[in-house]
């Protein structure tokens, strides 16, 4: 059953401490993407959930880079169209961008996962590749402070897509990440 399923893959998460700098305690999804039979796991649990969500999505978009190896598989299996949120200058055509909260991760630093302390990002989308009022899936492989998902929500916003859903992976409970984000936020594996 998806709980058997979830704490097998959460078996197979890895960290490693004090990287990418001192006090960051790493989360690295690449170790169950790395070994099939864990990954086809996970691809089962992700299908799984996406099916429960009501009315169904019509759209998913994956941030860029690690929310594209996570979720591009689950793609090629469903007939959701594919929309990349990618970082700043990345997006080919015009694109719509945002702003992620500032100097948030810093503060963080003794729990959190990503050494870019206090740095802003930028995430982006093509500003033609949402239709007015489609039911979106935003995707990630992780939630830490909540900046990512909250600037891509308020991307997809912008755009006059619909939310139906934040679906990560894995969520750092204790950073409260979630309270950022004004969409419901799915986590599979709390750490
Ligand atoms: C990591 C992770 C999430 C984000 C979560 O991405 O993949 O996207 O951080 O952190 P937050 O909740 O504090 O925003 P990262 O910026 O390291 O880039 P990558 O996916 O390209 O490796
Ligand atoms: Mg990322």
């Amino acid at each position: 059953n998806m709980e058997d399923k979830l704490e097998v893959i959460k078996n197979h998460i890895k960290s490693y401490s004090d990287f990418p700098k001192k006090g960051i305690l790493f989360w690295d999804i690449f170790s169950v993407l790395q070994k099939p039979d864990i990954f086809r796991i996970l691809k089962e649990v992700l299908i799984e959930t996406v099916k429960t969500i009501q009315p169904p999505v019509e759209c998913v978009a994956a941030l860029d880079a690690r929310g594209f190896f996570v979720w591009t598989n689950h793609i090629f299996r469903t007939e959701h169209s594919f929309r990349a949120n990618k970082e700043k200058g990345k997006t080919t055509g015009k694109s719509d961008f945002l702003f992620l909260l500032l100097g948030i991760r810093s503060r963080f630093t003794a729990h959190f996962y990503n050494g870019k302390g206090g740095k802003e990002d930028i995430v982006e989308i093509q500003v033609d590749s949402i239709r007015k009022g489609q039911r979106v899936l935003i995707v990630d492989d992780l939630l830490a402070t909540g900046g990512s998902l909250k600037g891509a929500c308020e991307l997809i916003k912008q755009l006059g897509g619909d939310i139906a859903m934040c679906l990560v992976v894995m969520e750092l409970e204790e950073l409260e990440g979630r309270k950022k984000v004004s969409t419901s936020v799915t986590s599979l594996i709390k750490l």
